[in-house]
């Protein structure tokens, strides 16, 4: 048997400092339907995310809400991120915190091979510093506020806040020493960043000149002390990087970090110079193998600008999923924005794609032909007989939209993966109605006709079970048990299918698939 493609797919870890908003639930849902898709196509995937926990955002937030950071750090995850993926139905194979033992192991002996090896050294740094993004900044990533509360001080573009001025004696990591390795990496790669426009970003950045990176800090201790000097803990994107190797074995398994890593790094375009940049000078420092790729995808935006709980935008992900479902939040976002481009959240579009597109598209298509076969043949898929040209145009839209979902999950195109799989609902609705069963079974002579009718839109509905799960993982596992499906819709290859067998017996649904809703919540921000 051929070896499993392995597929490691990874999203960023999510600060603790507060609760999830439905940013951070789209970067979730991507890595979960790319991973599902890889899981259904038989790749040996890993879908790994988690928190981020160290540092003095989450320090200044635990000290404000009278709190330890661990004390904080744990009521959060508890209580807030990994509820999240119950909430957004997230097949996460393991959860990682930047606080586990295991990690923190992991990372004491990738820092120590760096300093042996000579990548660390100590010095003084002098900056500006923005707590929000946890970084140094330069002038070019600040403005002057005209007005306002911060009028006149010089604010970060992405927090909207005052930077500090920072003076430490700091390690660095010599960062500086893969410039050349980088871009060189980035020319033989060239799928190494996505989209175009955020490589053509990093490539100008890194083209710019690369500083060595301040990577410890001594004005605070919520971090990973650093092993040959216990005055300083590390920077926590250092630390955070890391988690990515840890969590599968790095430094203490090595068979399973190989069997695993690289990693796919989905990650917002606000953090892909992080991983684009410093993760692989990191890991070409350590002598290990770089991600496969990196993808920045875009914003959830709301007024023109990111969403973000500092800015009072953020709205819940139980806010949607309580009116609309679990399905419909994921299908929405994977449709209506293109994965990589930035898009606006609004309560008219979600709405109105769930009525046109979800209830009455696919729900109402499923409850049709479900109820036909009940009618028709007492709930028993007949044989198709003869195929003429139109029974001919499902099948070849099915294994159409089969591989060209394929492909396009394979360019992280997650939208146009849809749109693709979208062609067999609509094609199949159009089929229906000029093949007209319900007048076929009026006429005994066109029996075999309303078989072949019957049997290649169940056929057609069974294929869109098994593409669309990776998206709406219950609807279709309902639909997958309703028309007579083998096993698990999860149990079937994605790639293949169009080739299921399709016959069997069919049995009612409990209820619509995407009911109708009545009043959406109205906007609330
Ligand atoms: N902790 C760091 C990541 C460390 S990874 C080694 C971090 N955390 S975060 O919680 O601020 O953001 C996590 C992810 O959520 C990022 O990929 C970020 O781009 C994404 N999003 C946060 N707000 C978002 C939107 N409004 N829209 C889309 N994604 C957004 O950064």
């Amino acid at each position: 048997m051929a070896a499993r493609k392995p597929f490691y797919i990874a999203t960023p870890i999510f600060y603790v400092n507060d609760v999830p908003h439905i940013g951070h639930a789209y970067t979730e849902v991507a890595a979960d339907v790319l991973a599902r898709w890889h899981r259904q196509a038989g790749d040996d995937t890993w879908l790994l995310t988690g928190t981020d926990e160290h540092g003095q955002k989450i320090l200044r937030t635990a000290v404000a809400n009278d709190s330890s950071p661990k004390a904080w750090a744990d009521k959060l995850v508890n209580t807030s991120w990994k509820p999240l993926l119950e909430t957004l139905n997230i097949s996460n194979d393991d959860f990682i915190r930047t606080t586990d033992e295991r990690h923190e192991t992991a990372v004491l002996i990738f820092l120590q091979k760096l300093y042996d090896d000579g990548f660390i050294y100590s010095g003084e740094y002098e900056g500006y510093y923005c707590v929000g993004c946890e970084e140094y900044k330069q002038l070019d990533d600040l403005m002057e506020t005209p007005d306002g509360d911060y009028a006149g001080q010089l604010v970060c573009k992405i927090h909207g806040r005052p930077v500090e001025i920072l003076k430490e004696k700091n390690y660095f990591f010599r960062m500086s020493d893969f410039q050349q390795p980088l871009l060189d990496l980035y020319e033989s790669q060239p799928d190494f960043i996505q989209p175009e426009s955020v490589r053509n970003e990093i490539i100008q950045f890194v083209k710019s000149g690369l500083d060595d990176l301040s990577i410890s800090r001594s004005s605070f201790d919520w971090g990973i002390t650093i092993p040959w000097d216990p005055t300083h803990v590390l920077y926590v994107w250092f630390d955070a990087l890391l988690n990515y190797a840890t969590a599968v074995g790095y430094g203490v398994d090595r068979e399973n970090f190989d069997r695993r890593w690289p990693a796919v790094q989905l990650v917002g375009k606000d953090i892909a110079r992080f991983h684009a940049v410093i993760w692989p000078a990191m890991l070409m420092a350590a002598g290990e193998k770089v991600p496969s790729r990196v993808f920045g995808h875009g914003w959830l935006l709301v007024g023109g600008e990111k969403m973000s709980k500092s800015k009072l935008t953020g709205i819940a992900p139980e806010q949607i999923t309580d009116t609309f479902g679990v399905d419909a939040f994921r299908y929405y976002f994977m449709r209506a924005i293109g994965f990589g481009s930035d898009g606006s959240f609004s309560w008219e579009d979600l709405a109105a794609r769930y009525q046109a597109e979800l209830a009455n598209g696919f729900g109402n298509l499923a409850s049709r032909v479900i109820a036909m076969i009940g009618r028709y043949r007492d709930g028993v898929v007949p044989a198709a007989g003869a195929l003429t040209p139109a029974d001919e145009a499902i099948r070849a839209t099915e294994q159409r939209a089969t591989d060209d979902a394929d492909a396009a999950i394979e360019r992280f195109a997650i939208h146009e993966a849809l749109a693709s799989i979208w062609t067999l609902v609509e094609e199949l609705n159009g089929y229906i109605t000029i093949q007209e069963p319900w007048a076929l079974s009026k006429d005994p002579a066109k029996a075999e006709r309303l078989d072949t009718v019957l049997a290649t839109i169940v056929h057609g509905l069974g294929t869109l079970a098994v593409l669309l799960s990776p998206f709406i993982p219950d609807a279709t596992e309902k639909l997958w048990a309703s028309i007579g499906g083998d096993g698990t819709v999860q149990q079937q290859d994605v790639r293949a299918a169009w080739l299921w067998t399709g016959t069997g017996t069919v049995t009612p649904l409990e209820s619509s698939l995407f009911p109708r809703i009545e009043q959406p919540e109205p906007a609330v921000v």
